[in-house]
């Protein structure tokens, strides 16, 4: 079973805003586990009930999705033959979006522009704290506005690398964070200051949880358009208790994070109840 344990970048006991990016083999661009068919059906509720703010396609994209969807599928078809998502076909939607209702990672589509990689079109129902509305047709730096140091570390060598991926070459990296709300659908949230006092080392068990993003690039062939895929994992923080090492490592990428990322993380709510916890779970 695949758990946010797969994905725990705070390994190294250190806070560092990093490109952190691996190649993985062509058969691993999907990742297929047992919250596959809980998550397929919440993102046909959400693109049900809400769809203008998990979908969205710029004009002009149309191509690039057609591209999308041929790949998802044949992919699928060649290195996960029994897959729930290739028994979808549906007329009349945009291809992205049956792309999206095929698999639970959520895709977006990146294309080079003069401003640089600019998302294009997204369906996109587990947003970790942002709005699809805030970020379509921007380009990276535009789009990590709010994260700090981005723009001065990473924007360069992300665009250097989003420039060097070649077709059959996915790539794979994961974002970490902890949360007090364990819903997949989440627009909003992030840069919460205040202190929760209702969460204290002994109800953390209850009240958080690890959300690990499965984050994967790959270049379409013919446009040339990225697709970055994200697969969403929410675990109970309890799950530390089966590695105390990384209770002990997350515990320390906490302590050395600067207070901008800490709070723009949101941590602040819980930082104190999450550090004491972690204490508890690594002794
Ligand atoms: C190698 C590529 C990338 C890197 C290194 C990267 C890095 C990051 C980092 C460090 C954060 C802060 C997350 C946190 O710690 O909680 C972030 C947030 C985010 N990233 Fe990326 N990212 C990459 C690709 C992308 C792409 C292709 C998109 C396309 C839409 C994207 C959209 C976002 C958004 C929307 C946020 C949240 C921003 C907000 O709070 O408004 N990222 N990214």
């Amino acid at each position: 079973m695949a758990t946010v344990l797969d994905y725990a970048t705070y390994d190294k006991g250190r806070h560092q805003l990093a490109l952190g990016i691996r190649a993985i083999p062509v058969a691993e661009w999907i990742e297929p586990d047992d919250r596959t068919v809980h998550q397929l059906a919440e993102k046909r509720r959400l693109l049900a009930e809400r769809h203008s703010e998990v979908f969205h396609a710029l004009p002009g994209s149309e191509a690039a999705q057609a591209e999308c969807l041929t790949c998802l599928r044949a992919n699928l078809a060649e290195h996960h033959p029994n897959h729930p998502g290739l028994i979808l076909s549906e007329a009349g939607r945009s291809p992205l979006d049956l792309a999206g209702r095929m698999v639970q990672e959520d895709l977006l589509l990146m294309e080079r522009q003069e401003a640089g990689w600019v998302l294009i079109a997204a369906s996109l129902c587990f947003p970790a704290r942002w709005r699809l509305s805030d970020k379509i047709g921007r380009p990276m730096a535009g789009i990590h506005d709010p994260v700090p140091g981005f723009n001065d570390k990473l924007a360069r060598p992300v665009d250097r690398f989003f420039d060097r991926v070649a077709p059959d070459q996915p790539y794979l990296r994961a974002n970490w964070s902890v949360i007090d709300d364990a819903t997949l659908f989440q627009p909003t949230g992030h840069g919460r200051g205040f202190h929760d006092a209702s969460i204290t080392p002994d109800n953390a068990a209850d009240r958080l949880h690890i959300r690990v993003e499965r984050q994967t690039f790959v270049s379409l062939p013919d446009s040339g358009v990225l697709v970055f895929g994200i697969k969403t994992i929410v675990d109970p923080i309890t799950i530390l208790g089966r590695r105390p090492d990384l209770a002990a490592s997350l515990a320390a990428t906490i302590w050395d994070m600067p207070d901008d990322m800490a709070r723009y993380k949101s941590m602040a709510p819980f930082r104190d109840a999450l550090l004491g916890y972690l204490e508890r779970l690594s002794s």
